[in-house]
């Protein structure tokens, strides 16, 4: 166990939190009474599931219906009351476990502009990762991940439209599961993209994060895109494929190198690499070479979400559909609030403005806003136009990543591979995954020398292949522990380098 706790202070019969890492945006006042009704029921002898009595926390884009806020981070939502909890939520309170509240995030889970400071938000301040308190502690999911890291909860859901689940597992040395698009429903969270959004898990370990998913999952009549997994999740949940070390025997994985290992810092590939050798010597095939047919679409300097407009192609770029999606999907979510003037992307905008000092609406201003809400704007330009440049982005990048992308790879020239693995850290990588809403697992593997922060290894797979990435992932877990591997999170603790600094903004 980790010794150092993020700061939870007892304030009668409220627990306020969170002042050193600020992982904790807000904390539900009914948790206590929420928690003595589930020990009753447990005494009784009624236990829901695995989770009965666990708390957790929600990313605060993720609507719940009690005296919690759902803001996404912004001044702009305080006060505004949602008609229901989101459908994860929901799932989550039927097996038992604990809201305990709403973690901090970056804020708009970093729509509202592409020059900010990670992890930062108006409402929460500044999250710290405890592993180095001034550098970029992960995101947008990043006081979910930090919360688990620091074990505030054992677990808790954030939410992904382009890495922000496993951009901060991976830096705060924890295990995140990014489902498949449509295995999670997205109902009651506040959207970015219908295209993209997924609710995924953070735990310490495979199980933990695996017995959550098992929660959450299911087909929701609020939200279409839920009813793609009809016959295609197994019977009785994915914690069944948890797996030992001895099922790698046999296994092939591929490692697209040109796509995405090329872009990796030297360290990190030094580490990552002799992980592979561990593999081999638990009998798994390591393949080279399997790549994306286009690996030119891969941003050979970082995450892009912009990289086709790069290439000269606005009508190939994620960031057209994108801010089209979102210009929309905001107003649906919006739609559905009370007690608040705030009902379109016009509205935020010029809160924002209106509101300058702490939603840094205009550029220069705010030190965790240094372009203003230039993404806001851009979606704002779109007015929301589905047109021919939006059909062609979204259908170029979906069959560039799937079929001709991540399927293509997996296919390898007809010897097929049972998932590909990545270096989490290449953002560029996990965005390629996130075009083609495929799932990934990442899992800890050590820490960089220079800045202390952890990094991953992930795995992934094709559309709803999450009971085959939950078995190779734990069975690598098992296998990187139980040899007593340095491959492992508790080998890698935080140190709390820096706890005393509060630079804003953190450096990317
Ligand atoms: C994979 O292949 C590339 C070039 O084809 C090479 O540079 C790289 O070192 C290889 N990686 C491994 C792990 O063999
Ligand atoms: C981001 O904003 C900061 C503060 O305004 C500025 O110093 C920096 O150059 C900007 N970075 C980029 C990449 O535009
Ligand atoms: C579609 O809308 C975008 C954003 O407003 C614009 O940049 C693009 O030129 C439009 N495409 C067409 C074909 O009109
Ligand atoms: C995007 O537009 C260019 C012409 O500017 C065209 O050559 C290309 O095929 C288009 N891409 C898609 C995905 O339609
Ligand atoms: C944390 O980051 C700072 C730079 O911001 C660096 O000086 C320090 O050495 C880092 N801590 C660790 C443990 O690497």
């Amino acid at each position: 166990m980790d010794r150092n706790y993020d700061r939870l202070l007892v304030v009668g019969d409220l627990v306020v939190g969170g002042s050193w890492l600020r992982s904790v945006l807000e904390i539900n006042p009914d948790a206590y009474e929420i928690a003595t009704s589930l020990d009753c029921e447990r005494n009784a002898g009624k236990v829901r599931s695995k989770l009965h009595g666990l708390p957790f926390l929600v990313k605060d884009n993720i609507a719940s219906a009690d005296r919690l806020q759902t803001t996404a981070g912004s001044w702009a939502l305080l006060g505004s009351v949602v008609p229901r909890d989101a459908f994860v939520v929901a799932k989550l309170r039927e097996a038992g476990a604990i809201l305990l509240g709403k973690a901090t995030l970056s804020e708009w889970a970093d729509m509202r502009s592409n020059n900010y400071s990670e992890g930062y938000s108006a409402r929460g301040g500044q999250a710290r990762s405890p592993y180095n308190f001034t550098v970029n502690p992960g995101g947008s999911s990043t006081g979910s991940a930090i919360a688990v890291s620091n074990n505030v909860v054992p677990f808790a859901l954030g939410t992904e439209t382009d890495g922000s689940v496993i951009n901060p597992s991976m830096r705060n040395a924890i295990v995140g599961i990014k489902p498949t698009v449509g295995l999670t429903s997205r109902a009651g969270v506040i959207p970015e993209s219908e295209h993209q959004d997924t609710v995924g898990v953070f735990g310490k370990t495979v199980a933990d994060a695996v017995y959550v998913l098992d929660a959450i999952y299911g087909i929701d009549g609020r939200d279409p895109y839920t009813a793609a997994q009809a016959g295609k999740t197994p019977d009785g949940g994915y914690a069944q494929y948890m797996s030992k070390a001895q099922v790698l025997k046999g296994t092939s994985f591929g490692i697209p190198w040109a796509s995405f290992w090329q872009y990796a810092d030297q360290e990190q590939l030094d580490t990552l690499l002799t992980m592979l050798e561990v593999l081999k010597g638990a009998g798994a095939t390591i393949v080279n070479g399997t790549e994306l047919q286009h690996p030119e679409i891969v941003s050979p300097d970082g995450w892009n979400w912009d990289y086709g407009t790069v290439r000269g192609y606005l009508n190939e770029s994620e960031y057209s559909y994108i801010t089209v999606d979102f210009y929309n999907n905001i107003a649906t979510y919006l739609s559905e609030l009370s007690n608040t003037n705030i009902r379109s992307l016009e509205d935020l905008v010029q809160y924002n403005i209106d509101n300058v000092g702490s939603e840094g609406g205009t550029p220069g201003i705010h030190p965790a806003f240094g372009s203003g809400q230039d993404g806001f704007l851009a979606s704002l330009a779109t007015k929301g136009a589905r047109n021919e440049t939006y059909y062609q982005a979204l259908a170029f990048c979906q069959r560039t990543s799937r079929e001709e992308g991540i399927d293509y790879a997996l296919r390898n020239g007809g010897k097929k591979v049972d998932a590909l693995l990545l270096p989490p850290d290449v953002a560029q990588a996990v965005q390629i995954a996130a075009q083609a809403g495929y799932p990934i697992i990442t899992i800890p593997a050590s820490i960089h020398i220079d800045s202390g922060m952890p990094y991953g290894l992930a795995i992934l797979g094709t559309a709803f292949s999450e009971a085959t990435i939950v078995k190779y992932a734990s069975a690598m877990e098992d296998l990187f522990v139980s040899s007593g591997s340095a491959f492992q999170r508790s080998k890698t603790k935080p140190t709390w380098s820096n706890y005393l600094d509060r630079n804003l903004p953190v450096p990317f």
